[in-house]
């Protein structure tokens, strides 16, 4: 049976970064309150013209080429977003189009914060039965366009951004050693975006009363977190056989600091084992353990045969871990050219886009 490694890292976060500062200029709250309840300090946002698929690219590309692996060698994309661009297509397809991963099947998954993980252990398993040789993963968001910058409950939370892992089969040990998921679908009121669904499709009743803002009981995902953080890593470690004084470095879910050192001290871990780094990006949904991963390699917290574990938790109510040994790029003959594999993938979307106007265009009666 093939393992399931981690090859790949990239992130993508827009430049535009609000403060704690800024945001008490526009709703009743200060820097200081901010800081102590949450860890945040700013978070990024999203400018016109970035959306999920191009920050998602931008990541994946960048992912792809720390692998050494042309998109064209991918098997299979899983997008995990709260915030798709569409309801349909996927965004999943958006990012397959724009970084030409041709062969690839692309899909989104809708696991809310857990997303990454989720998507994580289903490359893992897909890989691991044989069907697949590798696969990109991605977390991205633009939370900043659900969010309703009048309430101060949410609007502190959340920021935008992305980032990606590629996965890949080898015969060597280590990769992905285990995962869970849970999911608990009698908390689905506590978090969540109400309306744009099949339930409230968009009417001027659910503009009008904000229906397509996220809504939160901030006390109660406080509370679920805090429990299961530790539970979902406890269950990794056994499944894994590793003890918790073997992890290098737990990456956690970058939702909030006093939600990350419950867990510490629930796991009996020195906060120094934990990857923090919420005060710069605040909440990023999918894409902070991916982000929170991709600085910790940049920061040399990573070395190939490190034991970690991924643990996130989010709306559903939805949570799971992951514990991994980190392996780092495998060795590759011919390192692909991404920022020309970029232009090239372009091009092949625009003549297949060409192609399929032409033939409507000489056989309008083709369906006849
Ligand atoms: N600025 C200033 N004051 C604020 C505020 C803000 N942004 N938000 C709330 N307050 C006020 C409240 O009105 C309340 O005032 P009161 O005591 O006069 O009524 C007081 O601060 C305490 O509010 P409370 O809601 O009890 O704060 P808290 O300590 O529970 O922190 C959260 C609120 C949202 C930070 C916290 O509950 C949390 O992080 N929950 C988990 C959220 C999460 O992780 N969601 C994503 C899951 S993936």
């Amino acid at each position: 049976m093939p393992y399931a490694h981690i090859t790949g890292w990239g992130m993508a976060v827009p430049e535009k970064v609000l403060t704690n500062q800024d945001l008490s200029k526009v709703v009743d709250t200060n820097d200081e309150w901010i800081r102590d309840r949450t860890g945040i300090r700013e978070r990024r946002i999203a400018r016109e013209g970035q959306y999920p698929s191009t920050l998602g690219a931008d990541a994946s590309l960048k992912a792809l080429d720390v692998a050494g692996l042309s998109p064209r060698q991918l098997d299979l994309i899983i997008c995990a977003t709260s915030t798709p661009e569409h309801i349909f297509p996927a965004t999943a397809c958006l990012i397959q189009d724009a970084i030409g991963a041709d062969k690839a099947g692309a899909f989104d998954l809708l696991a809310a914060c857990s997303g990454f993980i989720f998507g994580v252990n289903m490359a893992a398993q897909a890989i691991r039965s044989g069907s697949i040789q590798s696969a990109l993963v991605i977390g991205t968001e633009t939370l900043s366009r659900f969010v309703n910058w009048k309430d101060r409950n949410t609007c502190i939370l959340f920021g935008d951004g992305s980032g990606a892992f590629v996965l890949q089969a080898s015969d060597e040990p280590g990769g992905v050693l285990s995962a869970v998921m849970h999911s608990d679908g009698s908390g689905g009121d506590l978090l969540t975006l109400p309306a744009g669904g099949a339930r409230h499709p968009a009417s001027d009743f659910t503009v009008h009363t904000g229906m397509h803002y996220i809504a939160m009981d901030g006390k109660e995902v406080y509370r679920f977190a805090t429990k299961v953080m530790v539970q979902a890593t406890r269950e990794v470690l056994d499944q894994s056989g590793l003890k918790i004084e073997d992890l290098k470095l737990v990456i956690p879910h970058q939702a909030n600091l006093r939600i990350i050192e419950t867990a510490a001290r629930g796991l009996k871990l020195p906060m120094e084992k934990f990857m923090i780094n919420l005060d710069r990006y605040g909440n990023t949904s999918t894409a902070s353990i991916p982000i929170a991963t991709v600085e910790a390699a940049e920061q040399g917290r990573l070395e190939p045969g490190d034991k970690i574990v991924f643990v996130g938790f989010g709306a559903g109510l939805t949570w799971g871990a992951a514990a991994v040994t980190w392996t780092g790029p495998l060795s590759v003959e011919h390192k692909p050219n991404i920022q020309r594999e970029k232009m090239a993938a372009r091009f092949r979307s625009f003549i297949r886009r060409s192609i399929r106007r032409v033939e409507g265009f000489l056989n309008p009666k083709e369906l006849d």
